[in-house]
């Protein structure tokens, strides 16, 4: 395993069994599919359960996706290859992104910013490969509330443990609209999913135009 994998090989395996859940997000994956166009960049694709929605407008489109566990990453390449969607489909982590600055029209994210070790370093790669004006899309579930925020904490140590690292209480909103980088367009609180792993938040922030953006 590379510095650049994970590997959660359960978790891959019974990832597609959720199909009650899979159904109430295919609105929201509409919302991440909807009017695509040039070079879009999906973060953490996982078994590439985005990819049928985003299959129909491939041919205006240049579709990439990075997931950093080899298991999720064959059951996504599957997935494209039952879709017929040609995705660029590497092995990389959110906070290190293989593509030159200003790369992208489009970023994605759906339910990663959970689980990515190092939220804050994934922002800053999200703003350093969108061109300027370009859209981050994204649905996670964040943290609660009142005495849901303290079930939440109390759970987490046990959660991350059988979801593969992922974190229920992460401040990723606050985290996206602080971001120098970033105007908000839109942010939308979802009462969707199941306590713990709830609310889900979902948005579209833009890259600002003027000056490139760097972690330096
Ligand atoms: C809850 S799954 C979501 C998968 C997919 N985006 C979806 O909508 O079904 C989280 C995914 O993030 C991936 N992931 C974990 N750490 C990551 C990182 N540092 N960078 C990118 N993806 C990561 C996991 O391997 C997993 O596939």
């Amino acid at each position: 395993m590379t510095n650049d994998e994970i590997s959660h090989p359960l978790f891959a395996a019974l990832y597609d069994r959720m199909g009650a859940m899979e159904r109430l997000l295919k609105p929201h994956r509409e919302y991440l599919a909807a009017d695509l166009e040039g070079r879009v960049l999906e973060l953490g694709a996982g078994t590439g359960n985005t990819f049928p929605y985003v299959a129909p407008a491939a041919d205006d489109l240049e579709y990439h996706a990075i997931e950093p566990d080899p298991h999720m990453r064959t059951r996504a390449q599957t997935q494209a290859n039952e879709t017929g969607l040609a995705v660029d489909l590497r092995g990389a982590r959110a906070e290190s992104l293989p593509y030159p600055d200003d790369a992208f029209d489009v970023v994605l994210s759906g339910m990663v910013f959970c689980t990515v070790a190092d939220p804050a370093a994934a922002t800053d790669e999200v703003a350093r490969v969108l061109k300027p004006g370009g859209e981050f899309r994204f649905l996670e579930h964040v943290h609660a509330d009142g005495w849901r925020a303290t079930g939440q904490a109390v759970l987490n140590p046990l959660w991350e443990r059988v979801a593969a690292g992922c974190q229920l209480d992460r401040q990723t909103v606050e985290r996206f609209v602080a971001h120098d980088a970033f105007r908000v367009d839109e942010v939308e609180r979802l009462e969707l999913g199941v306590f713990p792993a709830t609310p889900f938040v979902r948005g579209r922030l833009y890259r600002r135009r003027g000056g490139g953006f760097s972690r330096e």
